[in-house]
């Protein structure tokens, strides 16, 4: 690839999630790597994806599935070599992808060297790099706050002295095994400094940081208030961070983007971190989280818009990731909203109604300004898998929430390639490991095979879609406006005569005046929109 082309190319890229253990297995243990990988990208090149987004594949001892990093310049075995990685890099460019990687600043493994090293003398410098402190009470015995994990219980795991007495605790804003580095201090700036180097390097267009407004910690560790600031969800010093890492990025040429992973609430916080001098893009969960309605999504776009616009970064529009529900199943649910705290197992689930809003909704979301994202296997139209037994789920959030919250392995159960039975290609002919998830029979109609050809399938529908996306100047960056619509239908105009219709009403609607059909997510019911479908029409204006 010409990294000269296609000049600020995250502005309107679509880019595509892998997640490296569920893609496909090229060696035969059940477990995706990057053999597999290598495989199929010319898929991906074919599907007509811009980038792609590799989530972790460092060493690592997989307590949170690699997000818990023991060397941030190496490939885990599992996955393959550094070797074949930058082979990897290298092909994807020649077909015309990009690639991101995935980096994790806030935290590593408990088995990085510099951790090990910090625990095994209470003396050692490298204690400076994480954040140890004594517990509060008697005897130390409390831990020295009452912060809440996202993965839920405490943030912190006290330690045992080499003598074997009771020591420090450290803290762990995620599992035990994920230790939260220190960044007030110059060692981990500089490490990470380095890192992101290494990885640019290599050749990587993109770098997606993990919990990335969670690094900086007011050094004090006051409890969590209601009223007060945060004392480690976006604090201040944070942007200094990213500052340093814009410069970096910006010293490589080809145009390298800083994709920030940020969930905050707020759109004025949240688009601090797209200044002109900080990251390129984040991903916009509010987008992911919103409700299936007219309403919901037109407020949604439009706060989405005004919070990107003072601050001249594009917006970007999710619907899955590795974290979350799969939308064909939330889209099918009585509550279309996706939030961590209340999500459930058992909720009743209309399949063919979420398949038939997934349809709509990624239509729409292509059709914004923007930069879209799309998870593996959503464009096979892969739904959560809810039946994982418990025996087998392997995710922290299911364990540590005592299996209150289903966790997230549902929506990363390895692809299906091909043929009637699990595991449907993922591994190669005549593996004998299982799939590390096991996949739900009914997939055999889910296969990239399965689809490929079909006009109704949720296959073509993306190909289709993102070959327009590429041919239609309207699309990606650029302006919107609204079109008056009927009640509960959304009309976006787009420039150059594309307007994107969605009926998120109970009826049929008629299509306004249009020169050409050039693509519908669900048949047009006698040249009327029917419910939850969405349809791209060029118009005369
Ligand atoms: C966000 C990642 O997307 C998630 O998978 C991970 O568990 C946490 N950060 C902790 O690294």
């Amino acid at each position: 690839m010409s990294t000269a082309d296609n000049e600020r190319w995250w502005r309107n890229a679509v880019i595509y999630q892998i997640y490296p253990r569920s893609f496909a297995d090229g060696d035969g243990d059940g477990i995706g790597d990057l053999t597999g990988i290598r495989e199929h990208l010319p898929y991906l090149a074919g599907l007509g994806v811009d980038a792609l987004w590799l989530s972790p594949w460092y060493p690592s001892p997989m307590a949170d599935a690699g997000y818990d990093i023991a060397d941030h310049r190496d490939i885990d075995p599992v996955f393959g070599t550094l070797a074949q990685a930058e082979e990897l890099i290298g092909y994807a460019h020649r077909l015309g992808l990009r690639i991101i990687v995935d980096l994790v600043p806030n935290h590593c493994s408990d088995a990085h060297p510099w951790f090990q090293a910090a625990l095994a003398d209470p003396a050692a410098p490298e204690r400076d790099l994480f954040w140890f402190r004594p517990g509060r009470g008697p005897d130390g015995a409390e831990q020295p706050t009452d912060w809440v994990s996202p993965f839920g219980g405490g943030t912190w795991t006290r330690t045992t002295d080499p003598d074997g007495s009771p020591g420090d605790w450290y803290l762990h804003l995620f599992a035990p095994q994920q230790p939260d580095f220190n960044w007030d201090h110059p060692r981990v700036r500089a490490e990470f400094a380095d890192i992101i180097r290494f990885w640019l390097d290599r050749g990587v267009d993109g770098i997606r940081i993990d919990s990335a407004a969670m690094l900086a910690k007011d050094p004090t560790l006051p409890q969590v208030t209601d009223d007060g600031p945060h004392p480690f969800v976006d604090v201040d010093a944070v942007h200094d961070i990213y500052r340093d890492w814009r410069r970096i990025a910006d010293s490589y040429p080809g145009d390298r983007a800083l994709i920030g992973e940020i969930w905050l609430p707020d759109q004025q916080r949240f688009a601090n971190y797209l200044r002109p001098d900080e990251l390129h893009a984040a991903f916009n969960f509010d987008f992911l989280g919103c409700a299936w309605t007219a309403v919901a999504l037109r407020a949604c776009v439009d706060a989405t818009l005004a919070a990107h616009a003072p601050v001249g970064a594009p917006a970007t529009w999710v619907l899955s990731n590795h974290d979350v529900t799969r939308h064909v199943t939330r889209y099918g649910r009585a509550d279309t909203t996706f939030s961590f705290a209340t999500r459930r197992e058992g909720v009743p689930t209309d399949l063919e109604l979420g398949t038939r809003r997934a349809r709509a909704a990624v239509l729409l979301s292509l059709a914004l300004p923007g930069a879209a994202y799309l998870y593996q296997g959503e464009e096979l139209g892969l739904w959560e898998v809810e039946d994982i037994p418990h025996a087998l789920r392997q995710d922290p959030m299911f364990v540590r929430s005592g299996g209150a919250d289903p966790g997230r392995d549902g929506c990363r159960v390895p692809l299906p390639w091909a043929g009637d039975a699990p595991p449907f290609g993922f591994s190669p002919d005549g593996a004998t490991a299982r799939p590390w998830l096991p996949q739900p029979a009914d997939w055999k109609d889910r296969t990239v095979r399965a689809q490929t050809g079909d006009p109704h399938s949720m296959l073509e529908l993306y190909r289709a879609a993102l070959a327009l996306r590429r041919t239609e100047p309207a699309l990606g960056d650029g302006e919107l406006a609204w079109l008056p619509a009927p009640d509960d239908v959304l009309a976006v105009r787009r420039a150059a005569g594309f307007t994107c219709l969605v009926n998120l009403s109970g009826g049929a609607v008629p299509l306004p005046e249009h020169t050409a059909l050039l693509l519908a997510s669900s048949p047009l019911d006698d040249d009327r929109l029917p419910p939850d479908t969405t349809v791209w029409l060029r118009t005369s204006d």
